[in-house]
């Protein structure tokens, strides 16, 4: 969760600095550099964001250096302050290190440090790694920091340094780390694009490597038997532009407008527009060949696309399926077995209890089916295919264009299996849906558009509220947690997404004139029963705000508002029916003054459980 850079070679700090303002958007409670300047290390660190961080110290006495390392954090043990801000030293300041993860058997540790005489000044978890690295430095650094990880129980990606040599050692662990390749200079990052302005080359350590980077090369080992591996080098597609605001105030805004061309991009890449065919169809046939159940697995917005999908199986097939949040998996795990597939959905790849499920499912002899935006993460390492979502780097915390990429993937895979015999209920249907989705890219376009104006109006009549009600069925059921969602993550306003037929065994006794419902009311099979639902708030005189299909005038007279959006078929609602949610949130979250792309103790990548 937190941002780790390093950088061997002319320029290395303002290489890190560079990439803890990329990296930001992973954590932001502190941030820290350390640099081997004149043979001695010099920290700096501090519990502010990275924009004030450079105004307030002064980096130039380090900017000659070839090594340094930074981090910017996301507190997990000890609170946010200068002390546990990393890079932490060792007792006499001569190796510093950034780490990443959790480590589980920090009190042990902590006591057998301190019975041994180390000097620790923080209260992380992280500072007793560099004591241990000590403990066992004898001149070689990648050795000392070998046989140290071997005390750890814990996930972690970890870069160190040390002031006897030009050299950082990496090691990892269930968190990411990459190495990139650059003109005469090499790089560590917990994430590449960090990295996208110098390189588009890396190597991706795998879990247990240990990696020695000096300016003439680099050199990994496996970090039980200490014997060399070989990492191959690849070359990512992402480009810098991708990673910047290009105008935007934010991220979040700029991915909001980027959906029709994120949808564009992923639906060609699985669709055949010319003879309107599923492309992976071999591979996936393959994979769901004698299969029986499907168990879809993820968190945050990537399990409310779950939701969609788990409703366009049951829709288009005969599967059976289960659907859970992936931090509750483990503890009940759905039966799993040779004969299910499950489906892991996840922008990064690298959620930490989406890819313990995984594990899970792997060891059960279940098959595994990722639906990822990066091809080079864990996720897609595990997984025996994976259906990429095409959007491009998404920045802002609150996922947006990855998820209607996700959904537009879902439906492409459910179109294909519905005509898929044995399996598929419906060729016909499967085949609508499939035509269907190549017009989704226009449709959203059109749903933003029309979003515009009308969340203008509603942001400003509502931005003061307490809380928010959101209420949809069947395919929307999702919409309505994903908009609660969105509302409350940046604009930190109490909203809850609720299935409106529940709204009567609770909710309902919240309503009242200043308790506004969002209803998503659009044209599909639940139509009828959301109408009647809009009419039981009214009767109690609460506030609805509408997402409708165009030109419904029963909608219009019954709601306070309307956001409307072209009508695609029902599966497809969920992907037009957000658009205005997300913008909404947006403008209601800036109107209150909120860090959109960075709010309050979330990070975009929970890479600890
Ligand atoms: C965090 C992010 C969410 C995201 C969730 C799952 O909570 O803030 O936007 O939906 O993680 O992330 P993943 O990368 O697995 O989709």
């Amino acid at each position: 969760m937190c941002g780790i850079v390093g950088c061997i070679g002319n320029g290395a700090v303002e290489v890190v600095v560079e990439g803890l303002k990329r990296l930001e958007y992973r954590g932001y409670d502190s941030v820290g550099i350390a640099a081997l300047s004149k043979n001695r290390l010099k920290v700096v660190k501090d519990a502010i964001k990275v924009e004030q961080f450079l105004k307030r110290y002064d980096l130039s006495e380090i900017s000659d250096t070839r090594l340094a390392i930074g981090h910017t954090r996301w507190a997990t043990h000890g609170i946010v302050s200068e002390e546990n801000a990393h890079p932490h030293s060792d007792c006499k300041g001569r190796i510093v290190l950034v780490h990443n993860g959790i480590i589980e058997n920090h009190h042990e540790l902590r006591e057998r440090l301190l019975k041994r005489g180390h000097r620790l000044r923080s209260d992380t978890d992280t500072e007793l790694i560099v004591h241990l690295v000590e403990e066992n430095y004898k001149g070689d650094l990648l050795e000392a920091v070998r046989v140290a990880v071997g005390s750890l129980v814990g996930s972690f990606a970890l870069a160190v340094i040390c002031a006897d040599k030009e050299e950082m050692v990496l090691a990892k662990r269930m968190s990411p780390l990459v190495i990139g390749i650059g003109d005469g200079m090499i790089f560590a990052a917990s994430d590449v694009v960090a990295l996208l302005e110098r390189t588009k080359r890396f190597l991706f350590l795998e879990d247990g490597d240990c990696a020695r980077l000096i300016p003439k090369g680099i050199q990994v080992v496996d970090s039980e038997s200490g014997r060399e591996v070989e990492r191959r080098v690849e070359t990512v597609v992402w480009n810098v532009e991708d990673a910047e605001k290009e105008g935007y105030p934010h991220f979040m805004l700029k991915e909001i407008y980027e959906q029709p061309r994120a949808l564009q991009q992923t639906i060609g890449a699985h669709i055949d527009g010319a003879n309107l065919s599923f492309r992976q169809a071999n591979e996936v046939e393959q994979l769901f060949e004698g299969v029986r159940k499907v168990s879809f697995v993820a968190c945050g917005t990537a399990y409310h696309a779950c939701v969609v999908g788990s409703y366009l199986l049951r829709d288009f097939t005969r599967l059976d399926y289960s659907c859970d949040v992936a931090s509750e998996f483990r503890y009940a795990p759905p039966p799993l077995d040779e004969k299910t597939v499950l489906i892991a959905v996840s922008q990064s790849g690298e959620t930490a209890d989406t890819l313990a499920a995984v594990r899970l499912a792997k060891e059960r002899s279940a098959r595994v089916l990722a639906v990822c935006n990066v091809r080079t993460s864990t996720l897609v390492r595990l997984a025996d295919l994976t259906l990429f979502t095409l959007a491009g780097p998404e920045i802002g915390v609150a996922s947006t264009k990855a998820y209607t990429s996700q959904l537009a993937v879902l439906c492409a895979l459910f179109s294909h299996l519905a005509t898929f015999a044995g399996i598929g209920l419906d060729k016909r249907d499967g085949e609508l849906l499939r035509k269907g989705l190549l017009g989704l890219p226009m449709r959203v376009r059109q749903a933003l558009e029309a979003a515009e104006e009308v969340t203008d109006r509603i942001s400003k009549e509502f931005f003061r509220s307490q809380t928010f009600l959101y209420l949809g069925r069947k395919y929307n059921f999702a919409t309505a947690y994903e908009g609660a969602l969105k509302l409350k993550e940046i604009s930190y306003i109490h909203a809850e997404g609720y299935g409106a037929g529940e709204m009567k065994h609770g909710p309902i006794a919240l309503v009242q004139p200043d308790y506004p419902t969002v209803a998503i009311v659009v044209r599909d099979s639940v139509y009828e029963k959301m109408l009647s639902n809009v009419e039981e708030i009214k009767a109690r005189k609460g506030p609805v705000i509408a997402v409708s299909s165009v030109n419904d005038e029963k909608v219009k007279r019954l709601t306070n508002f309307i956001m409307e959006v072209p009508e695609v078929s029902e599966p497809l609602y969920p992907a037009v029916c957000v658009v205005p949610l997300q913008l909404l949130s947006y403008k209601i979250a800036t109107l209150r003054g909120c860090d959109v792309d960075k709010p309050r103790n979330l990070a975009k990548s929970v890479t600890v459980e």
